[in-house]
């Protein structure tokens, strides 16, 4: 891959069901210009996250009123998704060469951008990341939106106390793994649901979570979850929605609390009614103010080992639609990032 030509990533056709290759394109232009008061950067690294797929549809029905939530992109549009980059040229007093940034921004090479907060996808803007305090690449995970996410949801809704059960779906991962081990932290006893042998082991023998369960191979999920939880579940983080759910909030305890995180079990279905199953979901997004010392608590988090992440980096943009495909089917553990240069 050459650096000076503009490289993105966009929508060739709107998804059926899963996401093919062939929905994406790659697009070659000449490098991008900043205009007065933008800055042009630099793709070191692109994160994916699962909801990017709620992006690739079409308005519909049941996704308008999320929009500009539920369709993000269009045909020939880049596919969004969270940039961690290198300032190299600045026409804004607020941002310097050299400046390492993170921001909602695309699947691109090199972006401009004037910086500005989007309500809807980006309410904080274009974020300087101190790399004093963490690793550049760390922005993408425990200190970027799946950190925040966890630390906050936990600190608004779980307000976990000592000895109490916490059950979490999608457990081995970014999000997932790194609110069980802060559950942990709370001396919480954390129980985490997920899909293969080998992610329970991860999250079993690796980060201590006290019981795992495989939902697709436990034959009655609430019995094991009542096994685990015998006075039930006190704080149930739910990153998939679905039957999954359901099952699971049967077994709520008296002062039961739920995070509606995510509902990736629907991301690639149609006609589920997407503004009502996320009206009054936790939104990291309603807590930019908080993200500053939430970053600071989850680098010292980090540095001092009290929680760990895996992190799987694919090697150019070229290779960013496949192993979305990947993480949509549940091969990860952990953050998977592409690594544009
Ligand atoms: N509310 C917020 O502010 C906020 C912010 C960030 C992220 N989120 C949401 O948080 C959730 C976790 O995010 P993440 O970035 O850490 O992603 P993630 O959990 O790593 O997402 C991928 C995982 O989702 C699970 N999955 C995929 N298809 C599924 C299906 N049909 N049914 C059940 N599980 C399925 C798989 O895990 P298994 O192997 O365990 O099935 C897969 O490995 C996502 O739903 C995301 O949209 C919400």
């Amino acid at each position: 891959m050459t650096e000076d030509v503009h490289l993105k990533v966009v929508l060739n056709a709107y998804p059926e069901g899963m996401p093919k290759p062939s929905d994406f394109r790659i697009e070659e232009n000449p490098v991008p210009e900043p205009g007065e008061g933008e800055v042009l950067i630099r793709t070191m690294y692109i994160g994916l996250e699962p909801r990017i797929r709620l992006m690739m549809n079409p308005t519909s029905d049941d996704n308008k009123a999320m929009r500009p939530h539920g369709a993000m992109t269009d045909i020939g549009k880049v596919i969004p998704g969270t940039v961690l980059g290198v300032i190299v040229k600045t026409k804004n007093e607020k941002y310097r060469v050299g400046d390492v940034v993170e921001g909602f921004l695309g699947w691109q090479n090199y972006v401009v951008t004037d910086g500005e907060p989007h309500p809807s996808n980006n309410p904080e803007g274009l974020a300087i990341c101190d790399i004093e305090i963490a690793d550049a690449v760390d922005y993408i995970g425990p200190l970027g939106a799946p950190g925040l996410t966890a630390i906050l949801a936990l600190k608004h809704e779980g307000k976990l106390e000592e000895e109490e059960t916490m059950v979490i779906t999608s457990a081995a991962g970014m999000v997932g793994s790194l609110v069980g081990q802060l559950g942990l932290l709370c001396d919480a006893w954390v129980v985490g649901v997920t899909s293969t042998d080998e992610k329970c082991a991860y999250l079993k023998d690796q980060l201590d979570f006290d019981v795992v369960i495989n939902y697709k191979t436990t034959e009655d999920l609430g019995a094991a979850i009542q096994q685990a939880c015998p006075d039930g579940v006190d704080y149930f983080f739910d990153n998939t929605g679905g039957e999954m759910a359901e099952t699971i909030k049967t077994q709520l305890s008296k002062n039961g609390r739920v995070t509606r995180c995510g509902i990736v079990a629907n991301y690639n279905k149609k006609g589920w009614n997407q503004s009502e199953q996320f009206a009054g979901q936790f939104t990291v997004h309603d807590h930019v103010p908080e993200y500053k010392e939430a970053r600071k608590t989850m680098a010292d988090l980090v540095k001092d080992e009290a929680i760990r992440y895996e992190l799987k980096v694919f090697d150019g943009l070229e290779s960013a639609p496949e192993a979305f495909i990947g993480l949509l089917s549940g091969q990860n553990i952990g953050k998977w990032v592409i690594k544009v240069s």
